[in-house]
């Protein structure tokens, strides 16, 4: 490990962030009470701006939309380094009983944006003051509209030129999980999350009289066809070592249990660790799906989701060295996990500057915090939020003064 952590003086550090911890706890709050969907997270954004700029921290706001971008700069400046949260949340009827529960009907922080908001903000905080400390210069990005998919946030902030004028080299950034225990992280070198393709596959056939299917072009037996078709695609040409998931979730036809209908219409997800093979599965999916049509008499259009985000891929170096740094605090256990086959525009980002994405529980059966992220009863344990901020502060420290 270049540079290596022994220069930080990790008790005082840590007794910083315990000192903040009332303040984080009370943005998590403020923050989770008000939640906005992607790409209309103002008041957050607003919030975010006004609080690092209340502490003195360099601010570029409106960034790709509502992105925000602090900056604090180094006494070298020779490197940047970017630490980024993402802030919006998602169309949810909170169901949490919370004392600050959403104020904002049928939207909720069910995914813990709102700690990582306030966790980076938190380590915005604490690293200003560490100012003197740093040669390089430390980026933090606050970026919308994860949930979206598409463009999602990461790709309006990077065409903004989020990631220059100080040019970032390396990104990292964190995602709280209900799988672990409060104090775990977890995170891999190499793909550590899937390109989480959306397709749909719509069926032209012909209606008819449910006694009389050769007068028919029925596109529901088309359609069974084209599903089985595509899990066989799966099972039997992609090599079985290979992370593949596919499936279809959505199937809308029919109107009665006599009419063959005209049409048949479905959606699904496809989930790849490798950009290859994501290559493979999308041509191999349209050709099933138009071949079977075209065989049956029926005319197919199967369509991906334009520019779904890409495999999250971890710098394996800067993540056998993330590890380390983690490691060195006692009351964190770092974890090497297989891939999972959820999908993050935080990948966007990753593509452009190397770094890590890492993973950090939340879960206490103690306190019945049990429930998965997305769920209407998704929440943290707020003891975690300390932890991740001394991962963002000594990750910056780390890597921004080699
Ligand atoms: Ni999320």
């Amino acid at each position: 490990m270049v540079g290596g952590i022994n220069n930080i003086d990790l008790d005082k550090l840590k007794a910083e962030v315990l000192e903040f911890e009332p303040e984080l706890i009370e943005m998590r709050r403020r923050l989770h009470r008000n939640p906005e969907l992607s790409y209309k997270e103002y008041s957050t954004s607003k919030f975010v701006a006004d609080s690092l700029r209340k502490y003195g921290i360099e601010v570029v706001d409106k960034v790709g939309g509502t992105g925000v971008v602090g900056i604090i700069r180094g006494t070298s400046g020779k490197i940047t380094i970017g630490l980024r949260a993402d802030m919006d949340a998602l169309p949810v009827d909170e169901q949490t009983g919370l004392p600050f529960a959403s104020e904002n009907p049928g939207v909720m922080h069910a995914c813990g944006h709102d700690s990582h908001t306030a966790m980076l903000l938190a380590a915005a905080i604490i690293l200003s003051k560490h100012k003197s400390e740093l040669k390089g210069n430390v980026k933090f990005l606050f970026q919308p509209a994860e949930e979206d998919g598409g463009d999602g946030g990461a790709l309006p902030m990077i065409r903004d030129s989020a990631l220059e004028n100080p040019h970032v080299s390396h990104v990292f950034g964190l995602h709280v999980v209900s799988d672990f225990p409060v104090g775990t992280f977890a995170t891999r070198k190499g793909p550590l999350m899937a390109a989480p393709d959306g397709f749909s596959i719509l069926v032209n056939g012909k209606g008819g009289h449910g006694s009389a299917p050769s007068d028919a072009i029925d596109p529901i037996y088309i359609g069974t066809q084209i599903i089985n078709a595509i899990y066989g695609v799966r099972a039997r040409q992609i090599d079985q070592r290979v992370p593949v998931a596919v499936s279809v979730c959505m199937v809308k036809a029919g109107s009665k249990d006599n009419i063959i209908p005209d049409q048949m219409y479905m959606e699904g997800t496809l989930r790849t660790l490798d950009e290859g093979v994501r290559k493979t599965m999308k041509e191999k999916i349209i050709n099933v799906a138009e071949s079977i049509g075209r065989s049956f008499g029926a005319s197919v259009e199967c369509k991906f989701i334009e520019n779904a985000y890409p495999v999250t891929v971890n710098d394996p170096e800067i993540t056998e060295d993330v590890i380390k740094i983690l490691g060195t605090v006692k009351e964190m256990k770092v974890l090497e996990i297989d891939p999972v086959m959820g999908g993050e525009d935080v990948s966007r980002f990753l593509q452009k500057a190397p770094g890590t994405y890492y993973f950090l529980g939340t879960r206490n059966e103690k306190k019945n915090i049990v429930y998965p992220n997305h769920s209407s009863k998704f929440t943290v344990d707020e003891d975690f939020m300390k932890y991740g901020v001394l991962s963002h502060v000594l990750i910056a420290m780390n890597f921004a003064n080699r």
